[in-house]
């Protein structure tokens, strides 16, 4: 899903999971109305990762735990090791019991994205709806999250919000937001090819350098 911003992306990726309820209309999933599906079945099968993660002002593995309350500290330090994230843990003071600081301020923007990678990788869903950070990332926790999302989105379905072409070029379909309303999809390459919003989108991604 890409748009500029305020186009509605979040707005979507929350009616998506139910962090907001539409006023109207509604929102299938499967087939099944979204307000039919149990909450505690939902939050197993759905989860999101947030644009900017909250974390709380405890150990790595608390704040996982937080979501999944019986995930013991080795769940947590496989869940990074499947995502390629070992290394980056155990390279921190005190592994997954190093503690974040207060709202996560002891990582950056990045590495608390990484967090949440292995928050839901824990959770195991079958609809994973990643909300890309927008804030600057450095590389080489780019690359961390590039790989670990390989393996987060492995024979899961998918909706991520992308503000990087690379992440709409990978994508089976992209879907186009523009002020509040999908106005088209396709493959990245047919959408490229069209006159439309994804062009223009395409063209600042490719003359800047950001997000790239
Ligand atoms: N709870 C709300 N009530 C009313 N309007 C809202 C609410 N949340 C967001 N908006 C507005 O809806 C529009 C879409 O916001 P949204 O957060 O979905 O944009 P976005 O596409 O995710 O943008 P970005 O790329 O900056 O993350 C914006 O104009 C925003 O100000
Ligand atoms: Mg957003």
């Amino acid at each position: 899903m890409v748009g500029e911003t305020g186009s509605g992306k979040t707005t979507l990726a929350k009616l998506l999971t139910r962090l907001m309820d539409p006023t109207s209309g509604q929102v299938l999933l499967g087939g099944v109305p979204l307000e039919q599906v149990r909450f505690a079945s939902l939050r197993r099968r759905v989860v999101m990762v947030p644009q900017d993660g909250f974390l709380f002002d405890l150990s790595i593995a608390d704040n996982i735990r937080f979501a999944h309350p019986g995930a013991t500290d080795s769940d947590v330090v496989d869940a990074f090791a499947v995502l390629g994230l070992a290394d980056w843990v155990a390279g921190l003071p005190d592994g997954v019991g190093t503690r974040v600081g207060e709202r996560g301020s002891s990582l950056s923007a990045g590495e608390r994205q990484l967090v949440a990678l292995a928050r839901a990788q824990i959770a195991a869903p079958d609809l994973l709806v990643l909300d890309e950070a927008t804030s600057a990332v450095d590389p080489a926790t780019e690359v961390r999250i590039a790989r670990a999302l390989v393996e987060l989105t492995r024979g899961r379905t998918s909706v991520t919000i992308a503000h990087r072409l690379s992440t709409a070029q990978s994508a089976d379909m992209v879907v186009v937001v523009d002020a509040g309303r999908i106005v088209q999809w396709g493959t990245h390459t047919e959408l490229a090819g069209t006159a439309g919003v994804y062009q223009q989108l395409h063209a600042s991604w490719t003359a800047g350098v950001t997000g790239l």
